[in-house]
């Protein structure tokens, strides 16, 4: 069975007294032990955060590069992540491909790049409002996979999160029907691939979600957890993780 998997991507918010308490109030909860947890503050603050939260909680950066070091100004390495026992890293995120032009090629390369060298990988896909109404949703979708498979064979420290862009920061999430339909396009894509990768692979949900429609979500079949931004940084996190429970 797919360990159910909740991350919090914070983006470009918080300051040093606003994530120390966003720490203390994960650190403090009763989280249930069946979810995998992994947090995503920006990149100043991830020790701060490594160094105080409890160790339970996974902690991802929002970015990495493909190269194991050098003249790279502005970027962080796989092995400074690893030093720094940040285990993970969020690639491909919407935000990152059309405000940073990062190519489905650039973010598969860097996917390849953290997998092989130890670091997980929440690979992030979607359309953009547009594609979905010309019907272009699966399409979209699976070019974006296609341009991982053609560099990556190794799939176990993937997890996927299909965030429709149309959905993130917007309070309008995608129906429980919509949501579940591209998750099982995605899983028979995975089928492609190997049945064990499709029966193994997380794929996540992204965009507005909250306390409140994360129930019904977390009950569809090809659902195996969220990807949270706005209410990441908000006390009821805690009962996203719990919504299981
Ligand atoms: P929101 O939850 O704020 O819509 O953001 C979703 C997201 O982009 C997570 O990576």
């Amino acid at each position: 069975a797919r360990k159910f998997f909740v991350g919090g991507n914070f983006k470009m918010n918080g300051s040093i007294s606003s994530i120390k308490e966003i720490v203390s109030n994960l650190n403090n909860a009763d989280l249930d032990t069946e979810v995998e947890v992994v947090v995503a503050p920006p990149a100043l603050y991830l020790l701060l955060v490594r160094d105080n939260l409890r160790s339970s909680i996974e902690v991802a950066s929002q970015n990495v590069f493909d190269k194991p070091n050098g003249a790279f100004t502005g970027e962080i390495s796989v092995s400074q992540l690893k030093d720094s026992n940040i285990t993970w890293s969020i690639l491909g995120h919407s935000e990152r491909r059309t405000i940073l032009k990062e190519s489905d090629a650039v973010v598969a390369s860097k996917t390849k790049y953290a997998t092989e060298n130890g670091v997980g990988v929440i690979w992030c896909c979607g359309e953009s409002l547009e594609e979905r109404e010309a019907g272009k949703t699966i399409e979209v979708v699976s070019r974006q996979l296609e341009a991982l498979r053609a560099q990556i064979s190794d799939w176990s420290r993937v997890v996927i999160a299909y965030e429709p862009i149309w959905a993130i920061g917007t309070g309008k999430v995608a129906t429980t029907e919509q949501a579940q339909e591209v998750h099982k396009a995605i899983r028979d894509w995975l089928k492609g691939v190997n049945d064990k990768v499709a029966d193994e692979t997380r794929i996540l949900y992204g965009g507005s979600v909250n306390e409140k429609n994360c129930g019904e979500l977390g009950k569809q079949p090809d659902i195996d957890g969220f990807l949270v931004g706005g209410a990441s940084l908000k006390p009821a996190f805690v009962d996203i993780i719990n919504c299981r429970k």
